[in-house]
């Protein structure tokens, strides 16, 4: 509308919340003839997922703009439960927990937004978006019809449903489509257990009271499972969408979906299209596609006239702090690491992904799309050097936010990420046996504060450490190494030692290492400190602030933190991620400080240019 249009309707109407409501009178998007409308006109949705817990926030509109850029008119995200209410009943909205001013970048830049609100998500995220606080919640059952779970579930959407409801597509904001739950099919089934079916429906109820019914609902599942997932069959209240890898014709599985759907409420909607894979610690590599794949795989897609879809990601980001989650697989616990770059179009870094075939993944999905808008310039990466490191500090002398006794998880300590440490004063037996399902996740032990051993939930195997023959203090450091986000075990993944090791009852203390500002330091002293969990810090000079990596090169296992912002875990003694990647926004010109844990208590850190893998 130009500027004298508008001024002529204020002139005629008087007031100008009239005009707007007559400008967001004309904004419709709706089904109709099984095909999305917007405005009347019939349209196909191409989304990309990009979640804006994996991207700091001064980069949102640069990546939502790089999207855009690959041929995007929409952009989809979860709504992780445990980013925002991490403590019962806090809940947290604020800066990178914006999730409104995501919504409202969106908007600026024309792109209709696909939200995801769970309560569930997975998306390879810690507990699958779940707060480690359900776990310690009696008579508790997650994900199906059970009061105690859904009064969380009602108490969160009532904190953030509200605010969605002038951002929905028809009130003039980018909200086009709202998911309920996700690949519910894998998990219950709701043509089987009306405990399953009673549960999505309460999911809608509660949606639709904070939403109204003028917002497209959707569930989504792979095409085989549409019945497990959604309980709305052939009912066009809520539309069952489908997802799944890449491939040269998707006719099949859109039939499917259309049997199930109510008579001409069946757009073809593919929600989540893999254009990628992640990556757990320990793989040999990360995952890689070509990017002949993508391009033909997105371009078969492209071509039916009808086909709507969203890339699953467009742009992965990074799983900063403790929230990378973990997978099961044939019985074995895999964590998943840091980078979440996913082999995705737009990189982790926001460059051009480079397929596993050496060709520019970007520019295939571009040219698949026909993608038209201007893309940014490509991030500027700096090699700043060396980290300075001048102090030090033993991660079992710092003070604990809680202490306790007894063989307690780290739910039942109220803790939701981080550390937990066992301490025992003997007598003592001469080995400690672990059992991979009951450590969760894995342990060092350290007599009279030195390493002895170590043993992970992920290796598969019973460990037993050898214990000196004269000591006075045993510590049990055990790491949560991230909640299993799919399958059935992850309703029981709770961390810490499940079984007792030895007898004897123990001091246990709580380090999640939440706020490192209470840290007593030293200066490093000359000479070798026996191996233990560590922290040393020190600082990296910058002239000017630019995208950077920290390369590991020469460290264990442990977190980092520049100016106090968890960049996530490094293993490089696992990888394949050999690098942690440290956005601009996170840098200041002149000294930033670095903290790292290294939990064998080496050091040395090199600020580098590009990523290190395999
Ligand atoms: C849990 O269920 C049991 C058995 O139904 C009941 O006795 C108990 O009061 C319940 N606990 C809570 C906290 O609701
Ligand atoms: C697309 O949808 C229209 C309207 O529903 C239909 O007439 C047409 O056959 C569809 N084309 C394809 C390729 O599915
Ligand atoms: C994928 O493979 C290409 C070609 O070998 C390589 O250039 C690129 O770095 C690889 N990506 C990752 C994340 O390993
Ligand atoms: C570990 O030991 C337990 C008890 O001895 C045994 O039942 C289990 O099968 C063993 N697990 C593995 C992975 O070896």
């Amino acid at each position: 509308m130009t500027a004298l249009a508008t001024l002529l309707l204020v002139a005629q109407y008087g007031c100008w919340s009239h005009v707007q409501s007559l400008r967001t009178a004309r904004r419709s998007f709706v089904i109709k003839d099984d095909r999305f409308h917007k405005e009347g006109d019939p349209i196909n949705i191409k989304s990309g997922s990009v979640h804006y817990s994996r991207v700091p926030r001064a980069y949102w509109r640069d990546r939502l703009e790089r999207a855009k850029a690959l041929g995007l008119n929409a952009i989809t995200t979860y709504v992780p439960w445990n980013f925002h209410e991490d403590v019962e009943g806090r809940f947290d909205f604020s800066e990178d927990r914006d999730v409104y001013a995501f919504a409202d970048e969106a908007r600026k830049l024309n792109l209709l937004l696909i939200l995801r609100i769970g309560p569930y998500m997975c998306g390879e995220w810690d507990f699958g978006g779940f707060p480690a606080w359900l776990l310690t919640k009696a008579n508790m059952t997650l994900r199906t019809h059970n009061k105690p779970y859904l009064d969380a579930v009602d108490k969160f959407w009532d904190h953030l449903l509200p605010r969605f409801k002038r951002r929905l597509y028809s009130n003039g904001g980018p909200i086009v489509m709202v998911q309920l739950e996700n690949e519910f099919g894998d998990y219950g089934d709701c043509s089987a257990n009306e405990n399953d079916a009673a549960y999505m429906k309460h999911l809608y109820s509660k949606a639709t009271q904070h939403l109204g019914t003028s917002v497209i609902y959707t569930t989504v599942s792979p095409a085989r499972n549409l019945h497990k997932a959604s309980p709305w069959r052939h009912d066009a209240r809520v539309l069952a969408t489908i997802d799944g890898p890449l491939s040269s014709s998707y006719d099949a599985d859109f039939a499917l979906q259309k049997a199930f759907n109510a008579k001409g409420n069946s757009p073809k909607m593919w929600t989540e299209l893999w254009t990628g894979w992640y990556t757990h610690w320990g793989d040999s590599k990360a995952a890689n596609r070509t990017a002949k794949d993508y391009g033909d795989g997105v371009k078969a897609m492209a071509s039916d006239s009808n086909a709507s879809f969203s890339l699953y990601m467009a742009h992965g980001g990074t799983s900063f702090g403790f929230w990378a989650g973990a997978n099961i697989l044939e019985g074995r616990y895999v964590a998943d690491v840091t980078s979440y770059d996913y082999s995705a179009p737009i990189s982790e870094d926001g460059t051009h992904q480079v397929g596993a075939d050496g060709a520019d993944g970007f520019a295939a999905v571009r040219n698949a799309l026909h993608g038209t808008s201007e893309e940014p310039p490509p991030p500027v990466f700096r090699a700043y050097g060396a980290v300075v490191f001048e102090d030090e500090a033993d991660l079992l002398a710092q003070d604990a936010t809680c202490a306790s006794t007894g063989w307690r998880t780290q739910e039942q300590l109220g803790q939701a990420h981080g550390f937990i440490n066992y301490a025992l004063t003997g007598p003592f037996p001469d080995r400690l046996a672990f059992s991979p399902s009951t450590l969760r996740d894995r342990v060092q032990v350290l007599a009279d504060g030195v390493l002895v051993g170590s043993a992970y939930r992920g290796d598969a195997k019973n460990v037993s450490i050898a214990l000196p023959s004269s000591m006075t203090r045993l510590d049990l450091l055990v790491e949560n190494c991230g909640r299993v986000n799919y399958g059935r075990e992850l309703v029981d993944d709770r961390k810490g030692l499940l079984e007792p090791p030895l007898d004897g009852t123990p001091s246990v203390s709580c380090l999640p290492l939440a706020d490192l500002s209470a840290i007593e330091w030293h200066s490093i002293q000359p000479g070798r400190s026996p191996a233990a969990p560590r922290f040393y810090r020190g600082h990296l000079q910058v002239d000017a602030a630019h995208d950077t990596y920290l390369d590991t090169r020469g460290l264990s296992k442990g977190f980092i933190w520049v100016n106090g912002q968890n960049l996530g875990r490094f293993w490089e003694t696992r990888g394949p991620q050999h690098t942690l990647y440290v956005p601009a926004p996170y840098l200041r010109r002149g000294a930033n400080e670095v903290i790292i844990l290294d939990l064998d208590g080496r050091t040395g850190l090199e600020s580098v240019a590009r990523p290190r893998w395999n």
